[in-house]
């Protein structure tokens, strides 16, 4: 009987989630109108308006292996603002020491002045240079600030919009390294050398290639999603030169902005984007990145419930709340061994009462929304490799893609 009723509630549910199910057939249709888009955002005159914009970086080869030196680096746009010292010794094969320090930003600093922001900024990298003994030097640095930035010079930057529930005033449309540099100096206490700025994709294509130069894709599944490459110059219309190759940050985060992905959004997807703090833009990310995923799982098991198929219709407070359901606990809850006794333990947590068939419906609704998610990121992967390889009129080509994010990194599967 128990069986039974657990075989009847999951094809109930299964119905439920079915518009989370892409075929392979759906997934090459996204791919294919993700490849008009990438065309649409390199072209001279078609890139104003394309919804994947496809930014220069003026990264214009990829790491041989050579490279060495003292920096230091800012990573800000991820799960934290950290502050790192990196120092390459090529003699060593390769060493590379680092030490670093991760410094919170505060909510309400997310959505303040771009002031504020940066001088928070630029006094965490006065402690951190304190505790490093490096105040006297001018070293440079390399800024990972992982938002879209449409970049005039790899040290010229400007932010075109926030994402990932950022929003400080008066920051897009300006020149984030300019910025940096004006919070430092109203210190007046420390200085830095050159500045480099690049998207959190190009800095993970760049880290991988130092080890593995067939590295030429860069991709981040965290807080947001992206991905980089390496593109012939001559299809960079935007930038001068028709030789050698330049890193363009595709920015697929953006893919769907137009309505092109109407068809596969689900009606969960559509209350994601409007709750959100940029509603319309990012429609692709918030199908797949750490921001959102959390919150998609969430609205689906209250739909679930609301329809009796979860806890004999009996919600809880917590549940009810935006945001309460933590990506993080969709990859406790997929864990091969204790998944099941974590999602028991989290339902708990959350105030529901539970049975068996609950914690077994609330791992497959995780299973579903983080596989829809890895496929779309599939499909999106694949259409840079396919653009590579008839970049270079290849049959087969073999490429390293450098990964990175919170999601990838947590996830089990
Ligand atoms: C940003 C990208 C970034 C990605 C991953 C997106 O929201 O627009 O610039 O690479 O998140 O961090």
């Amino acid at each position: 009987i128990v069986s039974h009723r657990l075989s009847v509630s999951f094809l109930m549910v299964q119905e439920y989630l079915e518009p989370f199910c892409l075929s392979l057939e759906k997934l090459q249709e996204v791919s294919a109108r993700l490849k008009r888009d990438f065309s649409r955002g390199l072209g001279k005159h078609s890139h104003h308006k394309a919804p994947v914009k496809m930014l220069p970086t003026f990264v214009r080869a990829t790491p041989d292996g050579t490279e060495k030196g003292d920096f230091l680096a800012l990573d800000l746009g991820g799960t934290n603002f950290r502050v790192l010292h990196v120092r390459v010794v090529e003699e060593q094969q390769k060493v590379l020491k680092m030490d670093s320090q991760i410094c919170a930003i505060p909510q309400d600093m997310m959505l303040g002045t771009g002031e504020q922001l940066f001088d928070h900024i630029a006094a965490c990298l006065s402690d951190f240079l304190v505790s490093q003994d490096l105040k006297g030097q001018t070293l440079p640095l390399g800024f990972t600030f992982s938002f879209p930035c449409e970049q005039k010079e790899i040290d010229k930057s400007i932010l075109i919009r926030w994402t990932k529930g950022f929003n400080c005033s008066g920051v897009e449309g300006k020149d984030v390294v300019k910025l940096l540099k004006e919070a430092i100096h109203r210190r007046g206490d420390y200085d830095i050398g050159s500045v480099a700025m690049v998207n959190d994709t190009v800095g993970t294509m760049m880290s991988c290639g130092y080890r593995d130069q067939s590295c030429e894709i860069g991709m981040i599944i965290g807080t947001g999603t992206n991905a980089c490459y390496m593109e012939e110059m001559k299809n960079v219309k935007r930038v001068e030169g028709e030789d050698g190759r330049m890193c363009i940050n595709t920015e697929w985060g953006g893919f769907g902005d137009d309505g092109s992905l109407k068809d596969i959004q689900t009606e969960f997807d559509r209350v994601v984007d409007k709750m959100s703090i940029n509603t319309g833009v990012h429609t692709f990310e918030k199908m797949i990145s750490g921001m959102y995923l959390g919150e998609i799982v969430r609205l689906v098991l209250v739909k679930l419930t609301e329809d009796k198929l979860l806890f004999k219709g009996q919600s809880s407070e917590a549940l009810k709340t935006p945001g309460r359901f933590e990506t993080k606990f969709i990859s406790e809850i997929e864990e091969q061994d204790n998944g099941l006794e974590n999602a028991q333990n989290i339902l708990t947590k959350l105030g529901l009462k539970w049975e068996l068939v609950d914690s077994r419906v609330v791992r497959l609704v995780c299973d579903t929304i983080s596989s829809r998610s890895a496929r779309l990121c599939a499909a999106a992967l694949a259409t840079i490799a396919n653009r590579i390889r008839v970049n270079r009129g290849l049959d087969h080509l073999k490429t390293t893609v450098g990964v990175d994010g919170t999601v990838y990194r947590k996830h089990p599967k």
